[in-house]
């Protein structure tokens, strides 16, 4: 797949998924635009990727503060003329807590980075992939936002949300060309692996491993690209036939 002159923008891009689909893109020949909080990965990132220089542009910014994201999505317009691509990825999902011992607190956390952050960057971005017709935006959500996992209700809560915020902007968009789906993975392999392809054993589904990153950003990166072009408004797992908790 050709993404020459095509511009794509990632959030949490340093490690993990968005790492792999950055990575993915950028071999492909797409401008890029990488977001994430943890500067130091994102600095590495932009090292790895070296070769392709000045088509990449990085930023520090935190996609739950609503400033931040329109100035990336400002200055990168200067720089780029547009964006075309807008993958959703950062989240927090990590903390695990019953219901009754989630403090209201991280509740308001995970809504404002998981739910906000896509919405945030979404608006931002979607006037420029309206004015050129043209678009894909791809919200990375979780089976957890389909099936619900214990202990983890406040995550499952904000992925659940970002698939039905999917399903309805598609539903405003998708005749202007612009195609909005979701993806869920299910077990990923460790995000801090360098290894793309790290795969390990897992009980979470009937293939009895995890996925690796690259497996779920090659989803990602077909829906970016023009070969998707009759797929919109969709929630897509990819989690090696899950067992539904
Ligand atoms: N890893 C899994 O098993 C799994 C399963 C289902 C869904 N997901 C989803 O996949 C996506 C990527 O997860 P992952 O495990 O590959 O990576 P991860 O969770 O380890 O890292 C996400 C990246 O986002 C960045 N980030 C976090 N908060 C941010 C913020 N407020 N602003 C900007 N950047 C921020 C982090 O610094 C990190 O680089 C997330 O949306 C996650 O919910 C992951």
């Amino acid at each position: 797949m050709d993404f020459t002159n095509k511009v794509a923008l990632v959030t949490g891009a340093a490690v993990g998924i968005g790492r792999a689909t950055a990575i993915l893109l950028a071999q492909n020949g797409a401008k890029l635009v990488l977001v994430d909080i943890n500067s130091e990965k994102l600095e590495a990132l932009k090292a790895e990727l070296a070769e392709y220089g000045d088509k990449i542009l990085t930023f520090v910014c935190d996609v739950s503060n609503e400033q931040c994201v329109y100035e990336v999505a400002e200055e990168s317009l200067k720089a780029f003329g547009k964006i075309d691509i807008l993958v959703n990825n950062a989240a927090l999902w990590r903390s695990k807590s019953s219901f009754l011992n989630t403090p209201t607190e991280e509740w308001k956390k995970y809504i404002d980075i998981n739910v906000m952050g896509t919405v945030y960057f979404t608006k931002a971005v979607l006037p420029s992939m309206l004015e050129h017709s043209w678009g894909r935006v791809i919200n990375v959500a979780s089976v957890a936002g389909v099936y619900g996992n214990a202990n983890m209700a406040h995550y499952s809560a904000t992925k659940g949300a970002v698939i039905a915020f999917t399903k309805a902007l598609a539903k405003e968009v998708t005749d202007k060309g612009v195609l909005v789906n979701s993806v869920s993975p299910g077990s990923v392999s460790p995000s801090d692996n360098y290894d793309i392809d790290h795969t390990q054993e897992s009980t979470l589904s009937f293939m009895g491993r995890t996925g690796s990153d690259r497996e779920n950003a090659n989803l990602i990166y077909f829906l970016a690209s023009d070969a998707a072009s009759y797929i919109s408004g969709q929630n897509i797992q990819i989690d090696g036939c899950r067992k539904k908790q």
